[in-house]
């Protein structure tokens, strides 16, 4: 049986949020911080640069995620086994995976795998958090460290479990995976920058930032699951990549996504588009995006604002290839307002990427082709 719970537009309660602001259980300090490229012990003169001075590193107890519900579990397992030859076994007549270094274990009230995640590997973990991350995501992770203060968009708050360009289909978490290459990839036109730390140490991390989740949330929510980034097939366009354009300037206009980002075509268009009447009116501007106000990303417990992006202006902040667009609208923003078109047919899907891709290569850094395209736009409504 399937059983999803959307950690969409959830709202972290603020007694939640009190707690979390508490300093993790963690002992330790920074002299017992250790170097891995060198070895040795830091160079006490060098300390400020990689961490503020009284924040301890260690964790001393292990801790329960939870890892894969019956769908993931036929991913996950695979997977590691491949990776791993001889450490999984899958028992056929309990259909259950066995793990023999005990880490993922089946749980049969819950009915979905947990997995326990060592003191040493949380302890790394927060090591790099600290070093990289916290100065913006915050020392626990609820997104208002030092840096974070002036920046827009606001770090994330990872007790929030709310994700937006993972690219993962709003039914589930994403997967580690999907965590590991969004942190390498990083957001472009954000702080959040690409990372280049070496993988297992981000695995680690990742490890880390899951288990900032609140109690029954999150990676502690045994009715999640997780997802890896949306599948949407082969470009069916290739070879006709103007008729792609044509048809996803259309279908862009057909489905609405103007009345968050800019409409690029005039009204008359527009409706002739919705089978509407010719008079029908859009807002004032329809050239300047809409603003969401009531988006489900908070800072210290209040919903921020969010710029909807123009695509003759902006870039993109996850990969700019007609694939990696026709993923990220195919499983929507979570907690942005931005739906998921999941029961559009892939072909849709491409060809609104081809259009959207084709407004920022035409437009993006071209000021005066651009102002003057917007300026058609405008006369038209
Ligand atoms: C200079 C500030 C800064 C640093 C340092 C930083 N981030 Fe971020 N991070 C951000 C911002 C800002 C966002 C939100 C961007 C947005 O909403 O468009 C973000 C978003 C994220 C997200 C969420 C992406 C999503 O799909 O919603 C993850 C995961 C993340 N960061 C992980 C990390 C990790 C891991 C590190 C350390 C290796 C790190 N960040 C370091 C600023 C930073
Ligand atoms: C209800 C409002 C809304 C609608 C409708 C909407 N979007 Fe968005 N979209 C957003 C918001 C908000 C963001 C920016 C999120 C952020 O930066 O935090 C966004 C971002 C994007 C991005 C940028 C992704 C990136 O990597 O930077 C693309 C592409 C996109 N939308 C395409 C579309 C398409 C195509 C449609 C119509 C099929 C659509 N959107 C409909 C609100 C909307």
């Amino acid at each position: 049986m399937l059983r999803h719970r959307r950690p969409r537009g959830r709202l972290l309660p603020l007694a939640v949020a009190v707690i979390l602001a508490a300093p993790l259980a963690t002992a330790g300090s920074l002299s017992a911080f250790v170097d891995d490229e060198d070895g040795g012990e830091l160079d006490p003169a060098k300390r400020h640069l990689r961490a503020p001075h009284d924040v301890s590193f260690e964790i001393t107890d292990d801790d329960r995620l939870l890892a894969a519900g019956e769908d993931w579990a036929e991913v996950l397992f695979p997977r590691l086994d491949a990776e791993f030859p001889g450490r999984f076994s899958f028992d056929d007549d309990a259909e259950v995976w066995s793990d023999n270094r005990g880490e993922y274990v089946w749980d049969d009230d819950e009915e979905v795998y947990w997995q326990n995640v060592s003191a040493e590997t949380l302890t790394r973990g927060r090591q790099d958090y600290v070093q990289f991350c916290a100065s913006c995501h915050g020392l626990d992770g609820d997104g208002y460290g030092r840096s974070a203060q002036a920046l827009r968009p606001p770090p994330r708050d990872f007790s929030q479990g709310l994700f937006k360009f993972t690219k993962v289909s709003p039914d589930y978490l994403p997967s580690d995976d999907a965590l590991v290459h969004l942190i390498q990839e990083g957001l472009d036109g954000t702080p959040m920058f690409p990372w280049d730390v070496a993988e297992p140490r981000l695995r680690d991390v990742v490890q880390y930032i899951k288990s900032m989740s609140p109690e029954d949330e999150g990676w502690r929510d045994s009715t999640n699951d997780f997802g890896d980034p949306i599948d949407v097939g082969e470009d069916p366009w290739v070879g006709d990549i103007p008729a792609a354009v044509a048809e996803g300037e259309r279908l862009y206009h057909a489905n609405g996504c103007y009345n968050c980002h800019p409409g690029y075509l005039g009204a008359v268009a527009i409706n002739a588009i919705q089978d509407k009447p010719a008079d029908t009116a859009f807002r004032e501007n329809i050239t300047i995006p809409k603003r969401v106000e009531d988006s489900s990303y908070e800072v210290l417990g209040e919903s921020v604002d969010i710029m909807v992006p123009d695509f003759t202006w902006h870039t993109m902040r996850r990969g700019r290839t007609p694939q990696d667009v026709a993923r990220t609208i195919k499983a929507g923003i979570q907690g942005a307002g931005m739906p998921t078109w999941e029961t559009f047919p892939d072909k849709t899907i491409w060809a609104i990427a081809h259009y959207v891709r084709h407004l920022t290569d035409e437009y993006h850094g071209q000021p005066a082709k651009r102002a003057a395209f917007m300026a058609d736009v405008r006369a038209g409504h």
